[in-house]
């Protein structure tokens, strides 16, 4: 198996993770970021070829340079913390335009291209089923994700083609090292570590071999697959 898929935002923590899982299987892996110097060393790191763009630029300038894919995860992402008085439309967009307008129009864009059976993965979260305080846009975003996924899950089965979601719980990543609202982010994953039912926070590679089963499973489409050591059952 050695179909070619890029990894948005591959150049970083859960990126790197699926990015590893897939090489692994044989996969040629595209990573795409904003920030060269990362991005390429992690390429080099994983036998990857780097790709610097933008998920929310132009849909088939990114394509025309990545060249053919069979598969996309979308892991791109940012988290902007969201307590309801912060709350601005200009927060509401970016979070918008890099989680769900990006990847809806790249998905639609390498739909319109793709020959042959692929599919799409969406790197979402648990807090599109469960958000807690602060996180409202970032969750609702994240939950818009798993609507976008459905759709074109229905939309493209008719050409083989799937659309799957993995709701990771929480993963030490760049991500969680930013503060949100002032507290330790160390010691915030301390306490997040209870929320866990198997008792320990997340690996990239956790993320990585659940996005390879999807992309391997060709009856599963539409699915939206906790990866959070039970958190959602907890
Ligand atoms: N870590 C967790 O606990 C956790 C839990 C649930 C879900 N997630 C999701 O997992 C995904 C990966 O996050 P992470 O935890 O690995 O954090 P991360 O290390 O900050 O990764 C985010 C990646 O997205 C890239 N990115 C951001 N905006 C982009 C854009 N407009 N175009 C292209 N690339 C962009 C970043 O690279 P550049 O800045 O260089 O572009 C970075 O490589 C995200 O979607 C996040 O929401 C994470």
């Amino acid at each position: 198996m050695s179909s070619p898929v890029l990894i948005t935002g591959g150049g970083t923590g859960l990126g790197q993770g699926i990015a590893a899982a897939l090489r692994a299987r044989g996969h040629r892996v595209t990573l795409l970021g904003r920030r060269a110097d990362p991005l390429r060393a992690a390429a080099e790191a994983l036998g990857c070829r780097a790709v610097v763009g933008d998920v929310t630029s132009d849909p088939e300038a990114i394509l025309d340079e990545v060249g053919p894919v069979d598969h996309i995860v979308h892991n791109a992402g940012l988290y902007l913390h969201g307590p309801l008085p912060a709350w601005t439309a200009a927060l509401w967009r970016e979070l918008h335009e890099v989680t769900v307008l990006g990847p809806a129009l790249l998905s639609a864009a390498w739909a319109a291209r793709q020959i042959g059976p692929g599919s799409l993965t969406f790197v979402s979260s648990t807090l599109a089923a469960r958000p807690a305080p602060g996180t409202g846009p970032y969750a609702a975003a994240k939950a818009g994700q798993l609507g976008l996924m459905q759709a074109l899950a229905v939309e493209l089965a008719p050409r083989q083609l799937r659309s799957n979601a993995v709701l990771p719980g929480v993963v030490p990543t760049p991500m969680t090292e930013a503060p949100r609202g002032g507290d330790d982010p160390q010691a915030r994953l301390a306490a997040l570590t209870a929320l866990h039912p198997l008792g320990r926070l997340g690996q990239p590679s956790d993320v990585g071999e659940a996005v390879a089963y999807l992309i391997g499973a060709p009856w599963v489409t539409g699915a939206a697959l906790p990866v959070d050591g039970g958190l959602l059952a907890g």
